[in-house]
């Protein structure tokens, strides 16, 4: 965790590194996409089997979207929703593609060919080389369907859905080990709002099921935001038989300061969210009835951060493809919500940006289905984050005055500083590189803060990646396919103070003396 000490304008900030202050183990499911059968994810954006420009390979999968991920090194997925996944019968999107049956989504009012199903989503993982995380549906759904689902993906019986898997070409069980019990039942959109009293019942009893079909999988409750009565009841009333908790937060706002400030609300909930984990275990220390073989939870559940992002749903309707133009301001947020899961790794089991492509995404395909693709400014800070952010998450001791303007949601000003200077530190022992990710969430002016660095002193010179600063404008967008915001790559001889510039993501990595 990284130690704050407020100090008054001023005077000078500064940040200490200490290597010895080792805090936990990055988890690379923190870097985690989502695919959603929505507006132009799917289809048009990763699959386009009817693609006249070339963009295509043998499977209809695009291919700078494939090399997109891979640079991403995204390390699991989430699919088929969200909201989607309320009404979804996985069996419809399996089998001879001309046979499956067209239907009516009313999550996003558009009709589903379910020409991409199961079998389509695991080839795209193995050539991206990811895991797959699959959202069972508690809305229209039943436990029957959720059963046969694992029997198809993970069973080697010679039993009906093993066999179905087998007659559609795949020998091999999937194994796929994320399964989500639902996904925001409790939202007043979804088909089939749940309440927390009945949620928690159905999940508990599916979770056991779902177990004694397949001991090796885990499961993922379904959350609300962290710092909700749902959150507190469904982990105390299913702790036993799930091993993560999820959770949803989207973050926005026209003004720059509450945009990159906003994150902070993430921060709280996951210390929230860590707490009601943890008060669920102590007041169920002995547990229920559990499948055989499986044995009671030694730890709270993780937090499985399986939607998140910065999202302005006026810009981007969701029912109208919510394909957000991003701009710097929102590029700098998303910095902000990396730091947030560096610094609080050691509650974080798995995180997914929603949404991996057109929806919300870091990359945007042509309408006209050419190749080539936008690298929207939110690309920048998550590509930097999943190359260098890696290892272990160092506890930075930070000094620095605060941002007192207001904040969005509001609460953040009320109960967590909001520091100029917003700081992470990653160490990869292996590799013998620390770095360093500092977001000046000040648009107004560039801010020296002093770095004391101990026993982490650079051996070379330190290199320097910047996003933003300066003359860019924290308006400017990359959507139109003129890359305004990149990264610009420098190196500098480390001294004892380092100027961060205004509106700026920096990432100073450097090698550690022997
Ligand atoms: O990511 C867009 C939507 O936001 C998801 O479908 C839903 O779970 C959330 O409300």
């Amino acid at each position: 965790m990284t130690s704050f000490t407020k100090i008054p304008d001023g005077e000078t900030p500064s940040i200490e590194v200490t290597l010895s202050r080792v805090v936990s183990d990055i988890n690379p499911l923190m870097y985690g996409g989502f695919l959603e059968h929505m507006g132009r994810c799917i289809y048009g954006g990763i699959y386009d089997p009817d693609n006249k420009h070339g963009a295509i390979d043998e499977n209809g999968f695009r291919i700078d979207v494939i090399e997109a991920f891979k640079e991403l090194q995204i390390p699991v997925i989430r699919y088929p929703g969200g909201n989607f996944v309320a009404t979804y019968h996985w069996e419809d999107g399996v089998g001879p593609r001309e046979q499956r049956p067209r239907r009516w989504d009313p999550a996003w009012k558009a009709e589903e060919s379910n020409h991409f199903g199961t079998n389509e989503f695991m080839n795209f993982c193995d050539l991206v080389g990811t895991k797959p995380y699959l959202a069972l549906n508690m809305g229209t759904g039943t436990l029957d369907e959720a059963l046969n689902w694992v029997e198809y993906c993970n069973s080697t019986r010679n039993t009906h859905y093993a066999n179905l898997r087998r007659a559609h070409g795949r020998e091999e069980p999937y194994n796929v080990k994320y399964w989500a019990l639902g996904n925001e039942t409790w939202g007043p959109w979804q088909v089939e709002e749940d309440t927390k009293e009945n949620y928690a019942k159905r999940a508990l009893q599916w979770a056991k099921a779902l177990k004694l079909a397949d001991p090796n999988i885990e499961l993922i409750l379904c959350g609300k935001n962290g710092y909700d009565d749902w959150d507190r009841y469904v982990l105390q009333e299913c702790v036993d038989l799930v091993d993560m908790h999820s959770i949803h937060l989207y973050t926005y706002s026209h003004d720059f300061k509450e945009n990159v400030t906003a994150p902070r609300a993430a921060e709280r909930a996951i210390q929230i969210t860590a707490s009601l984990a943890e008060l669920a275990l102590i007041n169920n220390p002995t547990g229920g009835w559990r499948p055989n073989g499986y044995k009671p939870p030694s730890a709270p559940p993780k937090i499985c951060f399986d939607e998140w992002n910065v999202y302005d749903d006026q810009q981007a309707p969701g029912d109208e493809g919510g394909e957000q133009a991003y701009n710097l301001s929102d590029a700098l947020g998303v910095a902000v919500w990396l730091n947030v899961f560096i610094r609080q790794s050691k509650h974080i089991g798995m995180a997914n940006l929603a949404q991996s492509v057109n929806v919300l995404g870091p990359i945007s395909t042509r309408r006209d289905g050419g190749p080539g693709l936008v690298r929207q400014t939110l690309w920048w800070p998550l590509l930097l984050f999943s190359k260098y952010m890696r290892g272990k998450t160092l506890g930075v001791h930070l000094r620095s005055s605060t941002y007192e303007g207001s904040t969005s949601p509001d609460f953040i000003r009320k109960t967590t500083p909001t520091p100029w200077l917003d700081v992470s530190c990653a160490y990869d022992e292996e590799a013998g590189f620390v770095n360093l990710a500092v977001v000046n969430v000040n648009d107004e002016a560039d801010i020296a803060a002093d770095l004391d660095l101990s026993d982490a002193l650079p051996a070379k010179e330190v290199q320097v990646f910047t996003v933003g600063g300066g003359d860019v404008d924290v308006k400017a967008t990359n959507f139109d396919g003129v890359e305004r915001v990149g990264v610009v790559e420098t190196t500098w001889t480390a001294s004892a103070q380092y100027t961060f510039p205004k509106h700026s993501f920096t990432l100073l990595r450097w090698s550690v003396k022997a």
